[in-house]
């Protein structure tokens, strides 16, 4: 994620017992390059000791609000330097301090003094105390002064019961970080995002497919998101979770893509189409698992549907991008179907080179639209994803997209 690079981040501990886990969050954000500074109550120093943060993070830790050096004053100049304040894990107790304007250590006097709009809370306790209403009404009030609440996860907790309330992955809260450090360029409008292969079952236990992974699917559906944009991702089977904030939808077949991806097409305004859709299907699969017997085996195909197809011939307003996986003649191949299916945009990338593409985490693709083609550095899918959005934002406008009103 280059645009995280340099970022001032101060990530604020409290006493949660899932503070061990943001031990690991304070390790992933040295890894992004981000400028990082670690702020903790004095119950969470009781938990895990400002060593360890300091250790795995290479960060200040700082603790007492009345360590004042030289007229460096803790919270107010740690607050004037974050461009964002996330506080991972949050107590119940520091939630309510915050909501209520209290200020009574470093970490809520910080979250007091931070006036800028990047605020993220990471609220992970016992699941009756998450279900109190007097906890629910403070995420409440937070959640509408701007704070970006990260819901915690389900499952077995600390203490020995079950239910909401557990620290989420820390992969979830780096992108809720980087998402309320972006602008929010795409907000009110609602994205289309396709990712992954299709399964075409053979028989109940084999199916034909190809080698997506989703990665770049899933990536533009995440900086959609992060650009303040409502998601629905349409995915085939993939190793990947769900992303943060977005909706997604599980699909096998491509027929189950096809009503699904035409379920919310007259809604969306900007669609990019990045599943590796089958072409082809099996023309009867078996009902019962196929034995070996004969030599040879001749498998009859038939063709799908092709939804890019369909979406361009239907196409009102939306923004409508394809995805062009290509092993020859890639800009040509890829104009001749950005013509053929109607799109606006095509990106078009190599499948053939081993080091970008399916699988990988980098891809090197060119853009390419009626007038011309752009060709984009090889890069991480996360920060091409954000690209290819910004492309899109600037080369159409907004107000295009903006401009459809889905109910008309
Ligand atoms: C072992 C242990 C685990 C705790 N875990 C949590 C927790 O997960 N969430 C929570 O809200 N409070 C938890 N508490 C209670 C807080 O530590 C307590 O409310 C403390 O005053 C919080 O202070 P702080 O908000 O200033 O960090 C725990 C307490 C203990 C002793």
């Amino acid at each position: 994620m280059k645009f995280l690079k340099d970022k001032k981040i101060l990530l604020c501990i409290t006493g949660g017992i899932a503070v061990y886990k943001a031990v690991g969050l304070a390790s992933s954000l040295r890894k992004l390059d981000v400028e990082l500074k670690i702020a903790m109550t004095p119950a969470a120093t009781r938990l895990v000791a400002p060593v360890t943060f300091s250790s795995v993070s290479g960060a200040p830790v700082y603790v007492d609000e009345f360590s004042v050096d030289g007229g460096w004053i803790p919270h107010t100049e740690l607050s004037r330097w974050a461009d964002a304040l996330v506080i991972a894990p949050a107590t119940a107790n520091t939630i309510a301090k915050i909501a209520a304007g209290m200020a009574n250590n470093l970490v809520t006097l910080s979250a007091l003094a931070f006036s800028k709009d990047a605020k993220v809370l990471v609220p992970t306790m016992n699941v009756r105390m998450y279900g109190n209403p007097v906890v629910k009404e403070n995420l409440r009030k937070l959640a509408s002064l701007g704070w970006t609440i990260v819901e915690p996860a389900e499952g077995a907790l600390a203490c020995g019961e079950v239910g909401k309330g557990r620290y989420p992955e820390n992969d979830i809260i780096v992108d809720a970080i980087a998402a309320s450090l972006l602008p929010k360029k795409l907000k009110g409008m609602k994205v289309l995002v396709t990712a992954g292969p299709t399964r075409e079952p053979i028989d109940p236990v084999r199916y034909i497919s190809n080698r997506s992974s989703g990665k770049m699917g899933y990536a533009l559906a995440r900086a959609a998101c992060w650009y303040g944009a409502d998601v629905i991702l349409i995915s085939g089977p993939t190793n990947l979770p769900d992303p943060w904030g977005v909706k997604t939808v599980r699909v096998e077949t491509a027929e189950q893509m096809h009503r699904a991806v035409m379920e919310h097409y007259g809604d969306a305004h900007v669609v990019l189409m990045a599943a590796a859709v089958a072409d082809y299907t099996v023309s009867n699969p078996a009902r019962e698992k196929i034995k070996k017997s004969s030599d040879n085996m001749v498998l009859e195909l038939r063709k799908t549907v092709d939804i890019l197809e369909e979406m361009g011939r239907k196409k009102n307003s939306q923004i409508l991008v394809g995805f062009s996986a290509e092993t020859n003649e890639l800009q040509k191949n890829a104009f001749e179907k950005l013509k053929k299916k109607n799109l606006d945009v095509i990106v078009a990338n190599d499948v053939s080179r081993k080091d970008v593409g399916f699988e990988s985490d980098e891809n090197e693709v060119v853009i390419l639209t009626e007038d011309g083609s752009h060709p984009l550095d090889k890069m991480p899918k996360i920060d091409l994803a954000l690209a290819i959005l910004d492309f899109i934002i600037d080369r159409f406008g907004i107000d295009r997209a903006r401009s459809h009103d889905p109910d008309s």
